[in-house]
């Protein structure tokens, strides 16, 4: 596709081929595991790593569409499917880095990314410091000679910090350190981590990509053709590989994806600043509210804003916030976001942070606002801060 085409027109066309599929719009669905060749020497020919049909792990046109228009949208080389969100950033973390390596990690991560180093790469000789979302360009004093991989999550899911990537970029370049993002939240609509100098981009496609929570699905996206090989080689060799129907849907997802997320995005907005107005509130967490302590680094470099925010409510006790919890009516409560319904759920980012300390002046909750009538979500919301208000004063 051409490369001056606009995101909503890749997100409808990129990975396509109707043309190929007798003229039927979306592409098959291809159940592969054995491919077969006519000759010995089509089996034995292995031309261009990843280039060919081979065996189903490797890739199918199934995966092909998908990670196709993942990269289209991205702008970089070629992109990796995987299972799951956290198969990509695991798949990328243990094809870039072997024993002795040293790996920063920033501090406001996504929970299991944290265990995943803290378990199963300390086991295998890696090790792992944790440093301040905000560090910036001070990051440059973090690197050693052993550290290969600067791992980013902007804004972290939980606490919602955004980091100046383009500063930790150039000081990890400067050392010849490979950068990581998860890019979730935004996704490749709002923030181009490539245009930023960014090498490996992840998500969890099993948000908005997929976007009806109703399959798991992981992506890896390279900016150049070395951090493929690199990425393709290393999954590969763990077994790294996504179904041929959560593909589907993955990439069925991506053509609405645009649509969706402007609507969560300005659904949400409105949400966020209905609940800065309550007094039940201390401080609502999301980067694209003018007083949001991320804001100008978030309007510097994103070019949008996703379903997902938190809000630090008033001290108040356990009893106040179930009731308040329980009750709700539009919003449920369950460990996931991206999809088109609102989800609820008390959070704890003291708990999983070591290398600075989050203070909160109350409980904090996350909130996902999915594509409701914004007005319906509101009324939810009042009732259940009614419930909160009744449980404090009984
Ligand atoms: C920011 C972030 N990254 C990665 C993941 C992992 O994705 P998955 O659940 O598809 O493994 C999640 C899941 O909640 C997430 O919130």
């Amino acid at each position: 596709m051409t490369s001056t085409r606009k995101s909503d027109t890749i997100l409808t066309h990129a990975g396509r081929k109707p043309r190929a599929n007798h003229g039927i719009v979306n592409p098959p669905v291809y159940h592969a595991s054995t491919i077969l060749f006519p000759t010995v020497a089509a089996l034995e020919d292995v031309g261009k790593p990843f280039e060919t049909y081979r065996y189903g792990r490797q890739g199918t046109p199934t995966s092909d569409a998908f990670e196709e228009a993942v990269s289209a949208m991205e702008g970089g080389h070629r992109a990796i499917a995987v299972e799951s969100g956290l198969a990509a950033i695991t798949g990328a973390l243990t094809a870039f880095l072997k024993a002795g390596d040293h790996l920063l990690m920033v501090d406001s991560v996504y929970g299991p990314t944290r265990i995943f180093c803290d378990k199963v790469l300390k086991r295998f000789g890696v090790e792992t410091t944790y440093y301040d979302p905000l560090i910036g360009g001070g990051i440059a004093e973090l690197i050693r000679e052993e550290t290969r991989v600067v791992f980013m999550e902007s804004p972290g899911s939980h606490t919602f910090e955004v980091q100046d990537v383009p500063a930790i970029v150039e000081a990890a370049r400067a050392r010849g350190v490979v950068t990581m993002i998860d890019n979730t939240w935004a996704t490749p609509l709002f923030f181009r981590p490539f245009d930023h100098g960014v090498d490996i981009s992840l998500h969890a496609a099993t948000k908005y990509m997929v976007g009806h929570s109703d399959a798991m699905m992981g992506v890896i996206a390279a900016r150049t053709e070395a951090h493929f090989i690199t990425a393709k080689t290393g999954t590969y060799q763990l077994g790294h590989c996504a179904g041929p129907d959560d593909l589907y849907l993955a990439q069925r997802g991506l053509r609405t994806m645009a649509v969706r997320l402007r609507h969560h995005q300005d659904a949400a907005l409105k949400v966020a600043e209905w609940l800065q107005g309550r007094p039940e509130v201390s401080r609502v967490l999301h980067p694209a509210l003018p007083d949001d302590p991320g804001h100008a680094l978030w309007k510097r470099d994103f070019t949008g804003s996703s379903g997902l925010f938190g809000v630090i409510l008033n001290p108040a006790s356990k009893p106040a916030v179930d009731a308040l919890l329980d009750g709700m009516e539009l919003f449920a409560m369950g460990y996931s976001w991206g999809g088109y319904e609102s989800l609820i759920i008390p959070t704890h980012p003291e708990k999983i942070r070591s290398a600075t300390t989050w203070k909160a002046e109350g409980p904090t909750l996350r909130l996902h606002i999915g594509l409701e009538d914004v007005d319906d979500l509101i009324d939810d919301l009042a009732r259940g801060l009614e419930r909160l208000n009744r449980a404090a004063a009984a």
